[in-house]
Formats: C-alpha cells, sequence, structure tokens
C-alpha cells in the first residue's frame, strides 16, 4: 500500500514536471560555466575548416526538434536492438551531417563537467552559435533540456515536412507542433544558409508534378542555371545553394530570391502562392532587420518544443546512445530520491 502511494506521489510529480519543462537563460551557470564558450569554441574550430557547418547544425536542430521535441533524439546511432532510427528516415538518410561536431563539444564537455550538459542543449547552442557565426545579431538560447530515451524512423518521417510539399501540407505540418503560419515564413527562412542535393529539386526542371514541363513558377533564367548544375542524368546528389549568391550569410536575400521566382525547392517557393504566407515573404524581401528579428523569435520558439525534464529524459554521457541503465530517478521535494521509475 505504501509503495502504491509512493508511486502515486512520483508520477504526480512527474506531471507536474513536464506540465511545467521549460528552459531558462543560462542553465548552467553554476553547474558548468563554461558550457556555453566551449560550444562555441567547437562550432567555431570547425567552421573555419568547413564553412558549410553552420547550415548542417541548424538543419539538425530543426530535425530534432520536430520529432519528439528537442530532446536529441535525432543524434541518437542504432542500437544494437536493430530498432529503425531517426537518422534512417528519409529526411536525414545521407543527408543529415554534422554530427562530429555535436561529438567532439560533448567530448569536451564530460571531460571538464560529466554529466551534466545535456545533448540537446548542445545542439541548440550550437544551432545558436551556427546562425550567429554567418550574420545573424548574437541573442541568447535559453538552455536545460534533457535527452530523449527515443529514436524512432516512422515517428521522423511523419513529423518532417518534404520539399515537395504544397504550402497547405506545410501550414498542417507546422501547425502539428504548434507552431503557426508566421513560424513557418519566419523559420523557411533558414534556407537562407546552406544547400540541397539536386533530387530534392530536380522534378521542378524537368518534370513538375508529373506534367512533363518545368515549373511554371521557376525563373526562367534560374530554372537555366539549375539545369546546368542538375542535367537530367546527373548524380542526385549534387549540391546547389537554397539561397542563390548568398549560400553562407544569414540575410533576407533569400526572400528577395522568391520574390524573383528563385526559390530552389518547391517548399521554398510555395510561400510566394499562398496570399497568407506572401505577404510575409515580400515584407522581409524588403526589411532586413524584421526578417532578423522574426527569425530570432521563431527559432527560439521551435527550440522549446516538448522540452524533457529529468522526469521523462536524461542526461546522456555520449550523445550517439542512451545511458545503460533503463530507469531515471525522479527527486522529491525535499531532496530524496523517491523511486526508481522505469521508462
Ligand atoms: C518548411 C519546410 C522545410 C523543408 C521541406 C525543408 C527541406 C530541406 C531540404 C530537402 C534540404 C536539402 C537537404 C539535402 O540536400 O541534403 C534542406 C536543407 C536545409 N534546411 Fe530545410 N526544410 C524546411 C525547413 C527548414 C527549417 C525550419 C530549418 C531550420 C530552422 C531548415 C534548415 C535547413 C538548412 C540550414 C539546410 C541546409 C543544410 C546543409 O547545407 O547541409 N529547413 N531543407
Amino acid at each position: 500500500m505504501r509503495m502504491a502511494k509512493r508511486m502515486l506521489v512520483v508520477s504526480m510529480l512527474a506531471i507536474l514536471c513536464l506540465a511545467d519543462a521549460r528552459t531558462e537563460e543560462f542553465f548552467y551557470n553554476r553547474t558548468c560555466p563554461n558550457a556555453e564558450t566551449i560550444v562555441r569554441d567547437v562550432v567555431t574550430s570547425h567552421f573555419r575548416n568547413n564553412r558549410t557547418i553552420p547550415a548542417a547544425l541548424l538543419r539538425l536542430f530543426f530535425h530534432d526538434c520536430f520529432v519528439e521535441g528537442c530532446d536529441g533524439s535525432l543524434l541518437l546511432d542504432a542500437s544494437a536492438d536493430g530498432a529503425v532510427i531517426e537518422k534512417q528516415a528519409l529526411p536525414n538518410n545521407n543527408s543529415a551531417r554534422g554530427f562530429e561536431v555535436i561529438d567532439d563539444a560533448k567530448a569536451r564537455l564530460e571531460s571538464t563537467c560529466p554529466g551534466v550538459v545535456s545533448c540537446a542543449d548542445i545542439l541548440a547552442l550550437a544551432a545558436r552559435d551556427s546562425v550567429v557565426l554567418t550574420g545573424a545579431p548574437f541573442f541568447v538560447m535559453p538552455t536545460g533540456r534533457f535527452d530523449g530515451r527515443i529514436s524512432n524512423r516512422t515517428l521522423a518521417e511523419a513529423a518532417l515536412p518534404s520539399p515537395f510539399d504544397s504550402a497547405t501540407r506545410l501550414k498542417d505540418s507546422f501547425a502539428r507542433q504548434n507552431l503557426t503560419v508566421q513560424d513557418l515564413v519566419h523559420l523557411s527562412g533558414a534556407h537562407t544558409i546552406g544547400q540541397s542535393q539536386c533530387q530534392f529539386f530536380s522534378p521542378r526542371l524537368y518534370n513538375f508534378s508529373n506534367t512533363g514541363v518545368p515549373d511554371p513558377t521557376l525563373n526562367a533564367t534560374y530554372r537555366a542555371e539549375l539545369q546546368q548544375a542538375c542535367p537530367r542524368n546527373a548524380n542526385a546528389t549534387n549540391r546547389v545553394a537554397l539561397d542563390r549568391g548568398s549560400e553562407f550569410v544569414v540575410d533576407n536575400s533569400y526572400y528577395r530570391n522568391l520574390v524573383a521566382g528563385r526559390g530552389l525547392l518547391r517548399s521554398d517557393q510555395e510561400l510566394t502562392l499562398d496570399s497568407e504566407t506572401e505577404s510575409i515573404v515580400r515584407s522581409f524581401a524588403g526589411d532586413e532587420n524584421r526578417f532578423q528579428l522574426r527569425f530570432r523569435r521563431s527559432l527560439l520558439k521551435m527550440g522549446e518544443l516538448r522540452i524533457k525534464t529529468s522526469a521523462n529524459g536524461e542526461i546522456r554521457r555520449n550523445c550517439r546512445r542512451v545511458n545503460p541503465r533503463n530507469t531515471i530517478i525522479v527527486t522529491t521535494t525535499n531532496g530524496d530520491d523517491a523511486a526508481a521509475s522505469t521508462i
């Protein structure tokens, strides 16, 4: 009976913790004061060797947050049980990259403050550092996320939008995350940096929606350039800048390109074909500061999706593997470990 009562208290505490799950600014100030500096140094040194790294990290953050919340689930490798994981989902397989940067940061953090900084937070900080390194004004990325223990291909494929989606489908997929139409347009501005493989847009060049002709919304000169970069029988993995002429800088040129019919993915160009999204695209195309402010706000909002706490998450020791024990400890209000609850 006493045990049952204890378990009830534990469950209630867990529910309370979940309801209250939120991040805070400089969460590691006391427990690992150099955490943010370490992450920034690691991201910066990778960036110096490879300037495409910020784009990779920003995308990882998005793909992590949309699946089970921002809990580092995307970082997990397959385990011995053979379960099919997020990394193997279509939008990630042979596409998501930059994991080695997170591993480096984690290794340095584990030697400085073992068991303190979550992989989910390392990824969030790395995404912030990435946009700041490439031109966004500095902003604080709140921390305090715990790491999840589930990585599942099907969940990822259900949650992540496709580059072939219409505006309606894009809006739906953002709405499923409690993100608005505005967030959709603001966050698509992440395509101000980075590249896409030909396979994600080449139907637009030759056979749009099985019509046998190119996408009529595509600017003709731009289409000719893309056809050169991605000939019909080219390697589908050739890569092209998402933001023509400005692929290494976070700026509003992505929106100016959209207005000119130079969106690379169908999902980019669709934002000009829907009246609700089109007006935001136009306003960002004409106002760099407005874009930077709204992009930052929506990125921070995305970074709060379904945050885990000690009640349903852990601080992974290695970002590629869940911690060996399969129990988590819930701490009571008087500081005692009340019980181990299995997840
Ligand atoms: C709106 C729906 C979105 C779709 C359909 C989409 C789809 C894609 C696709 C197909 C690629 C190319 C991947 C490759 O070739 O390997 C890509 C690249 C990228 N995406 Fe998105 N994306 C979307 C939204 C976002 C959001 C919200 C973010 C971040 C906040 C983001 C960040 C990036 C970045 C930075 C790249 C470049 C990656 C690199 O260079 O490695 N995307 N996206």
